[in-house]
């Protein structure tokens, strides 16, 4: 049985680390510039400025009956295909939700997405969540018609009359109509799927022939390009212990790695690959990047005791004192900006031929 402390001594530099070497550029013509490969630290970095920005975040209503939900641990979670997805689904965790897609918009210079889209008409966004950008889109859309599916009916009532949402699992059989898609939209799911090949199989045949599908994941690992990030570093020994614990539910955390291949392996073309970086914590010098950091350290602050306390409990068998006794050094570590870590997130597209 796994218990805090086993993973003591790992850190962020594996053989997949990028340390030092340049971000990877896309394979196709990339729609934007891929960011700097090297994030310059603000050696004088503190949060002046930016709390507000997070005070004044609004948050999405609940609108669903409470039989839709089942609780644990003073958390709730959907109970339609009950104990397939692993978080919580309430309103702590949608606000989270939320400032995420503020922190990757934000990233993205204001883009919702980076396929090459003309005049699509039918979009679909798996595990939707709160549905903030399948609103997003029917806006920035009007022609298109824009629907989200997922396991909870958290989303809200009043949307653009071009988006609606549907309970449902991405994970079953698809009643999509072939080849009626002209664009499928997975983000943060790489927590969530356990069947990627399969997942992606269904979507190809739900695409038309020129559809195009696109992934945008975050990678739960502590990157780092100059050696400050501490060996044994605490926030890393949590998404491992986090990817561990997962694993027991049959989710590979960082199948997003094989995102590409598994675009190129599935018949898609024109598979391009958009790789960025999120700092943790205000330490960059870039406005942008620090603004991020702060969006990202916030984020993986607000996320600790929600998301770890179903798999570290159920899945590793630790109690909730150890959960709460081992959070404490890791919320800790979340606050040095002395160390210049970061979350990779890549954006990966492909088109179905044709
Ligand atoms: C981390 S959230 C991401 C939400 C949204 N994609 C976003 O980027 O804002 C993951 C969402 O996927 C949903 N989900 C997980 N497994 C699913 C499945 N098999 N089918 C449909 N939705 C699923 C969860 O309920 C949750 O709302």
């Amino acid at each position: 049985m796994d218990k805090p402390g086993d993973t003591a001594g790992k850190h962020g530099h594996d053989e997949t680390s990028p340390v030092s070497t340049p971000a990877k550029k896309p394979r196709i013509g990339s729609p934007v510039e891929a960011p700097d490969p090297t994030i310059e630290a603000d050696d004088t970095a503190s949060d002046g400025g930016y709390e507000s920005d997070l005070a004044s975040r609004a948050s999405t209503s609940v609108c669903s009956s409470v039989r839709d939900y089942e609780f644990e641990n003073n958390r709730r979670y959907h109970r339609f295909q009950e104990g397939r997805y692993q978080f919580p689904n309430d309103e702590p965790e949608q606000e989270r939700e939320d400032m995420k897609h503020a922190m990757v918009v934000h990233l993205c210079q204001g883009k919702l997405h980076f396929a090459p889209l003309e005049n699509p008409q039918n979009i679909l966004d798996i595990g939707t969540g709160t549905g903030i950008w399948a609103m997003d889109m029917g806006d920035e859309y009007p022609g298109a018609e824009i629907t989200g599916i997922d396991l909870s009916p958290i989303q809200p009532q009043w949307v653009p009359p071009n988006v609606r949402f549907m309970v449902d699992d991405a994970e079953a059989e698809w009643v999509v109509p072939e080849a009626s898609l002209d664009y499928i939209h997975i983000r943060h799911m790489t927590s969530s799927i356990r069947d990627w090949p399969v997942l992606l199989s269904r979507a190809y045949t739900a695409l038309k022939p020129g559809g195009w599908i696109e992934l945008q994941e975050l990678q739960f690992q502590v990157k780092c390009d100059d050696g400050t990030v501490r060996e044994g570093n605490k926030v890393q020994d949590f998404f491992e212990t986090m990817r561990r614990a997962l694993e027991h539910f049959n989710v590979d955390l960082l199948a997003m790695r094989h995102n590409q291949k598994n675009l190129i392996d599935g018949g898609f073309v024109d598979v391009a690959e958009i790789p960025f970086k999120i700092p943790i914590g205000t330490w960059p010098r870039d406005r942008t990047l620090k603004k991020c950091g702060l969006y990202n350290r916030s984020m993986i602050q607000d996320a600790l005791y929600g998301v770890a306390v179903r798999p570290f409990t159920r899945g590793l068998g630790w109690t909730i004192e150890e959960l709460e006794l081992y959070l404490i050094d890791v919320r800790k570590e979340l606050t040095d900006n002395s160390q210049h870590g970061y979350t990779p997130f890549n954006v990966v597209i492909g088109r179905k031929p044709g």
